[in-house]
């Protein structure tokens, strides 16, 4: 990122001759000290490459790095006018514009004409020349053009390392447990069959009883054997947001293309309607871009990390050592994600549900929290679910998510990250494949990702961090029929036992349901297996 430019000052009176002769000196000062003060690398400090006088304004000509950008440097040559050189020659400065700047990105990229300050964009060879409008000395102090700068300098950023693989590294595995699987099945696929789980739109189910029986098996024993030994207590989180909300989250920036969107009727009058209503009416259809003029503007986004309330709550909040750490779970509802292409079964889809674990506390209690969830992580999937899974140091999730470029990945988890949990799926290959492991939740410490944008404060002005950890309830089951299968006897003892001691429901049964023979046949085996079990 290169800048060139004019900045103008200009005098309360005609720069006076005396002041004309000293300005090589002036500009030499300039360029040898102040405008590569606190500069490490000379290319991108800022400099003066040509100057002129007249009347009652001096012109510099600049060419500057991101270092001492155009807008730093003008700021700069004016309070050093203003201190040394206006009582030596009794003149004042009485404005400061930047004239014809324009800045140079290495690259190509569109940036939107609408954005202030922008006149115009040129692609010239690999690069991009933004040229803008001038700038006046009010405009050079509003948080503006430091934003469309760390814009231009976040596009070029993503350019260069947006197309390299995310980070991924193992940490810690499982023993290999099932030399030979158990079981190789693809759990989706039979769960259909047999009618425990029905389609119900793109990327959404409707699980019936049985289905939904195996979910509040796993997490009743995350909820038991993680969470609540660690002193969380449930709270019900809302699953609508408003905008504002994925503006601090960083959400709109990174993920706006898989995010759902809601927006409320135009008027509580049913009347405004009866247009549309007798449309309907009389078609029988509901034709959406009709609907579309009935809607106002989209306001809020679908739940999508689960967590996001959890920083508006205490946004501008203070907290003091007493009420420090707070701990809490939701699992109140679904989350959303427009997962275009890719969905599969229950594992993949638009609507899921998970269980949402965060925290909120001084940096070392975050930490402690975090490492304590790990432990009790690794006792629930080794010893209660006996899974064959691996832990992984990955880009985090809020980084992902954010839109946020990350250089580079230091192997410290005692720092802020994320670490995914992944289990194998021996339906989809050998343990060595990549594709065959699932990622079936997630815990991270965020560091002040969340604590800054929201606000959240200590009297005694120490720094808060906040924590998140998601527990995917439909890949955790997923996971456990795909390693174990659906008889129950071969089960470990705890999942056995909860059997044993909660009746599976009766599933739907019907005609024309499970569409298939063999389904029917195979419902009825699996049923039977579970029966076997009742105590
Ligand atoms: N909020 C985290 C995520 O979205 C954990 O569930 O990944
Ligand atoms: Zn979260």
């Amino acid at each position: 990122m290169k800048f060139k430019g004019i900045v103008v000052l200009e005098f309360n009176r005609k720069v006076p001759d005396d002041l004309i002769k000293e300005l090589p000196k002036i500009i030499d000062y300039l360029n040898s000290k102040l405008l590569t003060k606190g500069v490490r690398d000379l290319k991108e400090a800022g400099r003066v490459i040509d100057y002129q006088a007249s009347e009652n304004k001096i012109e510099f000509t600049l060419e500057t790095g991101r270092h001492v950008r155009i807008h730093n440097a003008a700021l700069r040559i004016k309070n050093y006018f203003i201190n040394n050189i206006s009582p030596k020659y009794k003149i004042g400065v009485r404005n400061l514009i930047i004239r014809n700047a324009l800045i140079e990105l290495e690259g190509k990229y569109t940036v939107s004409l609408k954005l202030p300050f922008i006149k115009s964009i040129e692609a010239k060879d690999d690069k991009t020349i933004i040229l803008l409008q001038d700038i006046s000395e009010s405009e050079i102090k509003k948080p503006y053009i430091d934003r469309l700068l760390k814009l231009l300098q976040e596009k070029e950023a993503r350019a260069k390392w947006g197309g390299k693989a995310e980070h991924w590294e193992l940490i810690k595995q499982s023993q290999v447990k099932f030399p030979k699987p158990k079981f190789d099945k693809d759990p989706n696929k039979i769960l259909e069959e047999i009618g425990w789980i029905k389609r119900f739109s793109i990327g959404q189910w409707f699980f019936t009883p049985p289905f939904t029986y195996l979910i509040n098996m796993l997490k009743h024993f995350f909820i038991e054997e993680v969470v609540k030994p660690l002193g969380f207590h449930e709270a019900i989180f809302p699953k609508m947001y408003p905008l504002e909300v994925g503006l601090r989250t960083g959400h709109l920036k990174g993920t706006i293309n898989s995010m759902i969107f809601a927006s409320f009727p135009i008027s509580y009058d049913i009347s405004v309607y009866e247009e549309l209503i007798d449309y309907m009416y009389v078609t029988d259809t509901a034709p959406p871009e009709e609907l579309q003029k009935y809607v106002k503007p989209p306001t809020h986004f679908l739940c999508y990390a689960q967590c996001e309330p959890f920083y508006q709550f205490f946004s501008r909040e203070v907290l003091d050592d007493k009420n420090l750490p707070v701990k809490m779970y939701d699992h109140s509802g679904p989350s959303f994600r427009w997962e275009a292409g890719g969905l599969h079964g229950v594992e993949r889809v638009i609507e899921f549900h998970r269980v949402e674990v965060v925290w909120l506390g001084k940096p070392e209690q975050v930490v402690d929290i975090r490492n304590k969830l790990l432990e009790r992580y690794e006792y629930l999937m080794d010893k209660v679910l006996d899974l064959e899974w691996r832990w992984a140091w990955v880009t985090p999730w809020y980084y992902e998510q954010a839109g946020i470029v990350e250089e580079k990945r230091e192997k410290d988890i005692n720092k802020p990250g994320t670490i995914d949990f992944e289990a194998w799926l021996p339906y989809k290959g050998p343990r060595e494949d990549k594709k065959a492991w699932l990622e079936i939740g997630n815990i991270s410490i965020h560091g002040t990702k969340f604590t800054s944008p929201f606000k959240i404060k200590h009297n005694k002005g120490i720094i808060l961090w906040t924590g998140c950890s998601g527990f995917g309830s439909e890949r955790w089951t997923i996971a456990f029929l795909a390693q174990h299968g659906f008889d129950p006897r071969n089960w470990p003892r705890k999942p056995r036992e909860y059997v044993e001691s909660n009746p599976i429901p009766e599933p739907i049964r019907a005609v024309t349901y499970p569409k298939t023979e063999t389904g029917k046949k195979l419902l009825e085996e699996i049923m039977n297996y579970f029966k076997s079990l009742k105590k």
